[in-house]
């Protein structure tokens, strides 16, 4: 529903993971209360990293029940949607600093059935969607130039309310989520701004705990909203 608070969703990057147990991590994470799995695909080209293909997602699919996103940080992101839809993603994201046609790229998500999400990197404005907003279900906000996990967090507050106000005024029905460097120090100003779904992967997975660390990251952004 525009307008009102959103749900706060906790979705953990798997980039932490020890990819030789993923399966059973992610199975860790669903248990500890993560509402999304945020799956960091990257190319080595757009991003200078090489991570997680279609295969090894779909691999995954079957063992849990929550919303898988794919975060495609690829050149080719027309392409390769389909591959993570089919791979069993319910949201598929894509950097607008990828896209030639990012009306028609997140209108083929739509089309593909899954959630469409544009993703905007640090520098790049919140105009940048002002006119796809009619095709978007999902904003990403990099708070890291993207390639890697455990970066310093950026700062960019003004951006998040800039589009919280972009959504809200236009009636649209769009989560925020803020993805880089997240954890208790820097969750609680990032909802107070207007985000409302949260990736953490360094911070997350420092916690002995996961489902302690999964509680106090939603604890604090639910507070900050009150
Ligand atoms: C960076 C990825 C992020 C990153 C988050 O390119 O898109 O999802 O893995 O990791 P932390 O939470 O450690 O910044
Ligand atoms: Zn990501």
């Amino acid at each position: 529903m525009p307008g009102v608070n959103r749900r706060i969703e906790i979705s953990p990057s798997v980039l932490p993971a020890d990819f030789a147990r993923l399966g059973e991590e992610c199975v860790n994470l669903q248990a500890a209360g993560a509402d999304r799995i945020h799956w960091d695909v990257m190319d080595g080209v757009f991003v200078p990293n090489l991570t997680i293909g279609p295969d090894i997602v779909k691999s995954v699919r079957p063992l849990l029940d929550i919303h898988f996103e794919a975060h495609l940080m690829v050149v080719n992101a027309d392409e390769m949607a389909r591959l993570y839809v089919d791979a069993g993603c319910e949201t598929v994201m894509v950097h607008a600093e990828a896209c030639v046609h990012l009306h028609r790229s997140l209108a083929n998500i739509r089309t593909l059935g899954a959630r469409s999400g544009v993703v905007l990197n640090p520098h790049t404005p919140a105009s940048t969607v002002r006119h796809v907003l009619d095709q978007t279900d999902h904003i990403l906000v990099m708070t890291v130039n993207p390639g890697f996990g455990g970066q310093k967090y950026i700062r960019l507050l003004d951006k998040i309310a800039e589009l919280k106000a972009m959504v809200d005024d236009g009636g649209f029905d769009i989560d925020i989520e803020i993805d880089g460097g997240i954890s208790a120090e820097t969750i609680g100003e990032c909802a107070a701004a207007g985000a409302n779904v949260f990736v953490s992967g360094s911070a997350l997975f420092r916690y002995e705990d996961r489902a302690a660390g999964v509680t106090e990251l939603r604890s604090i952004a639910e507070a900050a909203r009150s």
